[in-house]
């Protein structure tokens, strides 16, 4: 749907946000800038470099590349002001019911929550619960990677396969990769999460079942896909093991449906539970990352929690000015809606950090992928922005182009560290140039004259421009450790709470995802149907399911 369409049918509906004296003065002070260049403002400002930047939990915002003034900055705060930031910020940390579509707490903050704090619900004070639960995982961790747990046929656990999709394969998957440098590399992780059976077949094709733990993880414990692949998972665990007994040696569940896990067949004694104020996108520091715990080690698991913690604490406690997630949100917040950025590029020179926009594009977009407020009317401004990305260089050699000089406005979050984790002569020191001469050339550009000055052949010259005035964040990091990628997870989350908090959104719900789900279960009943079931889809819908009944036996 092109934005015109969507602001002209949006219009009759719910305007508060865009009523706000403050929306109202930002589009003014927006018309006003639009054209002002980084270009100018650099020039005019010597300091801008080193004065637009906030720093926590051992992460470094540089965001003076972003296209805002002082005053840009100054309105933008005034905008969270008026939409009551503080007071969600403070809401969310109490554990108020947010989530107000499902009625339940977005505490993922507790999960990160050290032994003494206290953070209610129903009275109950779930800081405790979360150590007891930290605590039976790190025992149970500690039997795995000893070998003191062993497989039905007395041999160690060499392989976990984590199970799960969405939130309990998304961070699990992306920590895993990002803390590879620290996980045991006498022992292999895989990751199943699509029903697609190439999936669990290319993960167990070199594996022994006897050597083999399965981690079920699924916060509700009824996922089709999580539980066709446990499902396969049990049957080529059984189909060598040959004894029923041999599951409870190879699975384990991580849930909040004790019910289903049991009626599953896993013994609840294998089963590690969660609660449901920890939504599935904030889920990878619960115990949905037992496999990073597996992998790493208690140790440093903990680390990566006191990271998540820092920023929460940051986050809780900064001053606007200063507070790295708000900051984020809010410049978010200025290309989104005032610049018309319809997309974010996520770009991580750091290939430990290959799953990192994956990750992200759940977190942001099954967060804000909303068009309706709070009070359920549809909003007459852009939601949740496009994330996607790939690792620094590959994507410099594949999309950057589009960016540079193509006709979106593509604002970019670099993310570096200044020690790499693998010293290879002077390959860390090539990256990082690479970071910073991407964020330069974007921001700057290169100016027709500047071309023509060195010769270019006139019919050239405005091939070879480069606009510039492309906005970006760089984060600088010291190195990739777990704390660090605690930290830098923790300013995600709340960034895009943020994000939400504007837009007057339940960033905490996925209505979304329902439809095509109920759908697919009455579909799979169709094609299943040995018979000649009646169809009653679109006729598109239904040419296609005939298509595909008929030909799928002769592939
Ligand atoms: O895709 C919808 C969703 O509910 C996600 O929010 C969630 O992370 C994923 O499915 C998996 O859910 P579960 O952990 O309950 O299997």
């Amino acid at each position: 749907m092109s934005r015109l369409t969507l602001t002209t049918r949006a219009s009759a509906h719910a305007q508060g946000l865009t009523d706000r004296p403050a929306w109202k003065a930002l589009e003014a002070h927006c018309a006003t800038t639009h054209d002002l260049h980084l270009r100018q403002m650099f020039a005019e400002d010597t300091l801008r470099g080193e004065r637009l930047h906030a720093e926590a939990a051992g992460l470094y915002l540089d965001y003076s590349k972003q296209r805002v003034t002082d005053e840009t900055l100054r309105l933008l705060r005034e905008l969270a002001d008026a939409c009551g930031l503080n007071e969600r910020i403070a809401a969310m940390f109490r554990g108020d019911r947010i989530n107000t579509t499902e009625q339940r707490a977005a505490l993922h903050v507790a999960l990160r929550a050290p032994m003494d704090e206290h953070i209610l619900i129903d009275d109950k004070n779930v800081v405790s619960d979360v150590h007891a639960v930290l605590d039976r995982m790190a025992a149970f961790c500690e039997r795995v990677r000893s070998g003191a747990w062993t497989g039905h046929s007395g041999k160690r656990i060499r392989n976990v396969i984590n199970i799960g999709i969405g939130g309990s394969d998304l961070g699990p998957v992306m920590a895993y990769e990002a803390m590879r440098h620290y996980s045991r590399r006498d022992m292999t992780f895989r990751f199943v999460s699509n029903v697609d059976s190439t999936d669990f077949v290319e993960a167990v094709h070199d594996l022994k079942p006897d050597e083999t733990l399965f981690v079920i993880c699924s916060k509700t414990f009824t996922t089709q896909e999580t539980l066709t692949n446990a499902q396969s998972a049990r049957a080529w665990c059984l189909h060598t093991l040959g004894d029923e007994r041999a599951v409870a040696k190879h699975f384990v569940a991580v849930s909040t449906n004790a019910a289903e896990v049991i009626k599953f067949g896993i013994d609840a004694d294998n089963m590690f539970g969660f609660w449901d104020w920890v939504g599935g996108r904030y889920s990878m520091d619960s115990v949905i990352g037992l496999s990073t715990m597996l992998a790493i080690g208690p140790e440093n698991f903990r680390a990566m929690l006191a990271g998540f913690h820092a920023m929460d604490e940051h986050f809780r406690t900064a001053s606007p000015e200063q507070n790295l997630p708000v900051l984020m949100g809010l410049l978010a917040i200025w290309n989104a809606n005032f610049l018309g950025a319809a997309t974010v590029a996520v770009l991580p020179y750091d290939q430990y950090l290959k799953r990192f926009p994956a990750y992200l594009q759940q977190l942001a977009m099954e967060s804000n992928g909303k068009h309706v407020s709070l009070n359920g009317m549809r909003v007459d401004y852009e939601t949740g922005p496009i994330y996607w990305g790939e690792p620094g260089t590959n994507g410099q050699h594949s999309f950057y182009q589009l960016i540079h000089q193509g006709t979106h406005l593509i604002p970019c979050d670099f993310i570096g560290f200044c020690e790499t984790l693998n010293p290879l002569g002077g390959q860390h020191d090539l990256l990082m140039a690479n970071l910073f001469a991407q964020s330069e050339a974007l921001a700057f550009g290169k100016t027709a004259a500047e071309v023509k000055a060195e010769g270019m052949p006139t019919a050239l010259v405005s091939h070879r421009t480069f606009e510039g005035n492309r906005p970006s964040n760089t984060l600088l990091a010291e190195r990739l450790t777990p704390h660090t990628l605690g930290a830098l997870v923790a300013l995600y989350e709340h960034s895009v709470f943020v994000q939400g908090v504007i837009w007057d959104i339940d960033s905490f719900d996925q209505w979304g995802v329902e439809l095509g789900k109920a759908l697919a279960t009455r579909i799979a009943g169709e094609i299943a149907d040995s018979g000649d079931p009646e169809l009653r889809h679109d006729g598109s819908t239904n040419t296609l399911i005939r298509r595909y009944r008929r030909l799928r036996h002769h592939a």
